[in-house]
């Protein structure tokens, strides 16, 4: 646990108001605490994945460069046929609402002709369409490059990066401002202190200061609903990050930012966030 190949590592731990008096933090690990710091852990290869488990217990795992390949290699293989699978009409987790939140997605960016956006996790590329259909100008970004190769099929002229957003260091064609960005499940693969994180960045240095951004992914308005559907279909059922939105507003409103709900599903929805206003250097 958070070893390195040539010994202990620190991490710096974000908001430790999470942490329920009680809980104990393991001895032999050399631990930075840090208040109110969003930083993301990434130290020897090493990122911490989560701080404290939905019930409220301490819990630290770690995702190394390995384990972020081996993800990398699930999406460059489902690349093949991930929209057939989403094309297929379903009331079932995981993509019940799936193409309603593409929608409201769209519908809450308030497109305009000519508006930049930047797309997270574009995949195949289904929610650039609707913006690209709009008359904006999309940046698409993910980190597999299978995934990239279907949209470039599909979409010849759509600017694409490859970056894994949980990485700090992103390329140089991110570095510009946008209109709105955008995201469609995607960001359950990351903890929410990462989600945070991410948003952080991209809200200081990416987006314009009358932006926002919005997010339609799988989620659930608290935990007991997330444990039902956990029950309900637990045969097809995956334990990922989903966003709970009493949490998420929880750590998110705290430290200025605003978040409108809209469910779309049982098991998805869609967020509009409002940014703070940053200092913009
Ligand atoms: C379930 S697909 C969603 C694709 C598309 N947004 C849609 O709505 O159909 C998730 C996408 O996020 C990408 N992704 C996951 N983790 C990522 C990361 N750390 N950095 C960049 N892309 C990531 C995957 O490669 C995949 O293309």
């Amino acid at each position: 646990m958070g070893k390195s190949d040539d010994g202990y590592c620190g991490f710096w731990i974000a908001d430790l108001g999470f942490i329920k008096k009680g809980n104990e933090v393991a001895p032999e690990l050399l631990i930075f605490i840090v208040r109110n710091d969003t930083r993301v852990s990434k130290m020897a290869g090493i990122m911490i994945r989560w701080l404290v488990n939905r019930d409220g217990r301490f819990e630290m795992t770690y995702q190394d460069e390995h384990s972020q390949k081996e993800l990398r290699a699930d999406f460059d293989n489902w690349a093949q046929t991930y929209d057939q699978e989403v094309g297929i009409p379903t009331d079932d987790f995981p993509f019940a609402g799936y193409d309603r939140a593409l929608e409201t997605v769209w519908q809450k960016v308030e497109a305009d002709p000519g508006m930049s956006v930047l797309d997270l996790g574009i995949g195949t590329g289904n929610l650039a369409k609707l913006f690209m259909e709009s008359g904006c100008q999309v940046l698409g970004v993910d980190f597999s490059a299978e995934m990239l190769v279907k949209t470039r099929e599909k979409f010849p002229k759509l600017e694409l990066v490859q970056a894994d957003l949980t990485l700090d260091e992103w390329p140089t064609a991110l570095n510009r401002r946008f209109d709105r960005i955008v995201s469609n499940y995607t960001f359950h693969e990351f903890p929410l202190e990462t989600k945070l994180h991410i948003l952080t960045l991209l809200a200081t240095d990416h987006l314009h200061a009358d932006g926002r951004i919005v997010i339609g992914d799988v989620m659930f308005p608290t935990l007991p609903a997330l444990k039902k559907a956990k029950e309900d279909f637990s045969d097809v059922w995956d334990d990922e990050i989903y966003w709970l939105t009493d949490e998420t507003r929880a750590l998110f409103e705290p430290r200025g930012w605003a978040l409108a709900y809209f469910p779309v599903s049982f098991c998805a929805g869609v967020y509009v966030f409002t940014p703070p206003a940053f200092d913009t250097v």
